[in-house]
């Protein structure tokens, strides 16, 4: 008898509390759903290579999240560094003349959703990907194929190797300015047309179109390095290219990002 009214009891109490769970009032649905500018859309994804991994997809920002990148980094853009030997250090290389900047995370709205649609298509977390940075290459600026895993231990102390990368086309660009794989099998079975310069023939070529993503993956399913994720922009012919790249690590790397010193972070994200 004691446990059925017990029973009961609990019962009136779940009820009690089922009932004050306040549902959202119709008022409220605009701000407590989010609804992403762009869907995400997987049938727009094409794979363009398996060595290394490569996947092109079409209209991944709108254009008018493309405008809002370019628009908030422009005032900010130093030279880019790349890191170094040994000890990672950043310094200047006529490899890679472009200029960029780093945003925060999730530093306004609008990157804040770019992030989650970057790790809803990558199925990478948020947690694991860098800053996003926003390059600007003008005529002639170019970066010489290059690989974006480290070997050197100052940068692999940070959220461990990069795994992949997202690079963002945020313009069009007139000639010039192509993605160039020039380690990929499949840069033969390439079709190279007029509207693609001669630095796009060493490999496979993407043209940047304004909106289009490519996530390639510098380590192998294995964990080990894929040196045929060699990679390069090739020099801008016409016009400008803006673009903006999520670099992805095997960990976490807010943790240690976030317990730097200014001048390491400064250090850090120049790569
Ligand atoms: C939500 O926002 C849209 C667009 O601003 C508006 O048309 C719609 O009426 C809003 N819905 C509610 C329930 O307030
Ligand atoms: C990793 O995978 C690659 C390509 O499949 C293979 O050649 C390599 O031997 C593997 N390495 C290890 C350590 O398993």
């Amino acid at each position: 008898m004691g446990s059925l009214h017990f029973l009961s009891l609990s019962l009136f109490f779940f009820i009690l509390s089922v009932s004050s769970v306040r549902l959202p009032a119709f008022d409220d649905v605009n701000k407590t759903m989010h609804v992403p500018s762009v869907a995400f859309d997987p049938t727009r994804v094409t794979q363009l290579s398996w060595a290394p991994r490569v996947f092109l997809y079409k209209g991944f920002l709108s254009d008018k999240e493309c405008d809002h990148l370019i628009n908030k980094a422009r005032g900010y853009l130093q030279k880019s560094l790349v890191a170094a030997g040994e000890s990672g250090e950043n310094e200047m290389s006529e490899d890679r003349t472009s200029s960029g900047m780093f945003f925060t995370k999730a530093e306004d709205e609008i990157i804040t959703e770019i992030e989650d649609r970057i790790a809803t298509w990558t199925f990478l977390p948020i947690g694991n990907g860098e800053p996003i940075q926003v390059l600007r290459y003008e005529h002639g600026q170019k970066y010489e194929p290059h690989f974006d895993f480290f070997s050197d231990k100052y940068n692999l102390q940070f959220g461990g190797n990069r795994v992949a990368t997202v690079l963002m086309y945020l313009s069009n660009v007139g000639k010039g300015g192509e993605t160039v794989f020039p380690n990929t099998e499949s840069s033969l079975l390439q079709l190279k047309d007029e509207s693609l310069s001669e630095c796009a023939k060493m490999g496979y070529a993407v043209k940047p179109i304004k909106g289009d993503a490519l996530l390639f993956f510098s380590l192998r399913p294995n964990a080990t390095v894929d040196i045929k994720s060699l990679h390069g922009s090739c020099p801008v012919i016409e016009g400008e290219k803006w673009s903006a790249t999520k670099w992805i690590h095997a960990s976490n790397f807010d943790i240690p990002f976030k317990k730097l010193r200014k001048i390491d972070v400064y250090k850090l994200v120049n790569v």
